[in-house]
């Protein structure tokens, strides 16, 4: 996908992309239209929720992400994009967008105001890891958090929207998985049972699992390394190993989501790579995605709001990788009609009296709000209608030294060909009632 251009000393970092103005064969999926047309589409969704936007820097404190994410955890561990200040503070460009929300809704205390609290967010996300197709090292989130209540029906409230959005763009192949990761007060005994059970195959799996052994045992449930895998299918499975009140919510869950109609596989391996997540774990997948296959995933984290500092508050959310619904949305052959960017009215102008003419009217009617522009490297009537077609502007407004000493402008209709005189002073109206009909 990346074209090395010898000539040229630059071009984007590894595994960051530009995402253009106009279309490009076999990447559409870069054109900014869609990236519009999907954002859209998003934030009609959390509006209709009841989710409130919220922005967060682009850099936080690297501790931020030590404390909620988790030490022992990759995305910590070997892939943060870290930097000091000049005041020696260590910062991270974010790697996730839960724990600047909780950051910034304790230092705003907003909890105190709402107590139940419905966030949204777009914004661009940094790992350094491996890249491939769908794995970026920069890549943009769409995320929702809800704080405050415990209550399972709003995990399946969090859940519903995913799966209602990614209806929306279209994407019909989705899979929603499902999983509990239990709670500090089970999950403890299951992670010495998952150790007990595993040490003795421990000599034959990877590298990375025997960190994770010491450090992290869970996440040797995500291990994609084939033999692994297959030692790890037989191990015990954390649904068995659940607290009363984890058993109970999780249950609760799946009540809620069935009587939504919301589809759903239970994934008793699914632990996600976070130490936040508390209960609930989700993930959303397209078979259409290759090995990256997560649209989206999520999580209640009940302990986090305290762990970083605010008071003891439930929480829920999720990420969706916008790269991922894009290329998904590629794939499937989703048509869309992104947001036209064209001019409405296109001014051809000739002759330098002209051309002054053109820039006042053109002022005028961009000032009445509509969407107009004009040629500015002196071509001729020929060049000027090729760029008015180019652009797809469907009026175009000629002024040549007849209409200019008759004030008037030739109005041309782009679609129908027809073209005709009108006065100076009725243009706006003139495209106004074009508009209309
Ligand atoms: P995550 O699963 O790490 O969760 O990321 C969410 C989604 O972002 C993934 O499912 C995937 O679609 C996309 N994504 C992640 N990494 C990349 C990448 N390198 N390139 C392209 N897309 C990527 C979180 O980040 C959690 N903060 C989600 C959450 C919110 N949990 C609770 N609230």
């Amino acid at each position: 996908m990346r074209k090395i251009i010898n000539h040229m000393p630059f071009s984007s970092p590894p595994y960051m992309n530009d995402v253009l103005p106009y279309p490009s064969p076999g990447n559409n999926w870069l054109h900014s239209g869609r990236w519009r047309w999907v954002e859209y589409r998003f934030r009609r969704v959390c509006r209709c929720y009841g989710y409130r936007e919220i922005r967060t820097p682009i850099l936080e404190l690297t501790d931020l992400f030590v404390r909620s994410v988790g030490e022992g955890t990759d995305i910590v561990s070997k892939e943060m994009f870290n930097l000091v200040d000049r005041g020696g503070r260590r910062l991270s460009l974010k790697p996730e967008g839960t724990a600047p929300v909780v950051r910034a809704i304790i230092e705003h205390e907003l909890l105190a105001a709402h107590p139940l609290l419905k966030l949204y967010y777009i914004g661009q996300t940094f790992r350094n890891e491996r890249g491939q197709k769908g794995r970026y090292r920069q890549h943009q989130q769409l995320g929702v958090e809800a704080f405050g209540s415990a209550d399972p029906a709003l995990d399946a409230e969090v859940i519903e929207l995913a799966v209602r959005f990614f209806r929306e763009i279209g994407i019909t192949d989705q899979q929603l998985q499902i999983n509990s990761v239990g709670c500090p007060n089970c999950r403890p005994a299951y992670r010495e049972g998952l150790k007990k059970w595993v040490k003795p195959f421990l000599s034959e799996m990877c590298g990375d699992c025997k960190t994770r052994y010491e450090v992290n045992p869970l996440r040797m449930l995500d291990c994609k390394v084939p033999h692994d895998v297959e030692i790890l299918s037989g191990a015990p499975k954390l649904l068995d190993w659940l607290c009363e009140d984890c058993r109970e919510h999780f249950n609760s869950l799946r009540r809620h989501l069935e009587a939504m109609s919301v589809p759903y596989q239970i994934a008793p391996q699914l632990v996600r790579g976070f130490d936040y997540y508390t209960k609930t774990a989700f993930e959303i997948t397209s078979g259409v995605l290759g090995s990256q296959n997560a649209l989206g995933g999520g999580g209640r984290y009940d302990g986090l709001v305290e762990d970083c500092g605010g008071p003891a508050t439930p929480g829920i959310g999720f990420g969706l990788g916008m790269e991922r619904c894009l290329i998904a949305m590629e794939s499937l052959g989703i048509e869309i009609e992104p947001e036209d960017e064209a001019p409405t009215v296109f001014l051809v102008a000739l002759g330098e009296s002209a051309r002054s003419a053109a820039v006042r009217l053109l002022t005028e009617i961009r000032s009445a709000g509509i969407a107009a522009d004009m040629d500015y490297v002196g071509k001729g009537l020929k060049a000027q209608m090729r760029l008015a077609d180019k652009l797809k502007a469907p009026l175009v407004l000629l002024i040549g030294e007849n209409e200019l000493k008759g004030g008037v402008v030739s109005f041309r209709n782009m679609q129908t060909s027809q073209q005709e005189m009108i006065p100076q002073g009725e243009v706006i109206r003139r495209i106004q009632s074009w508009a209309k009909n």
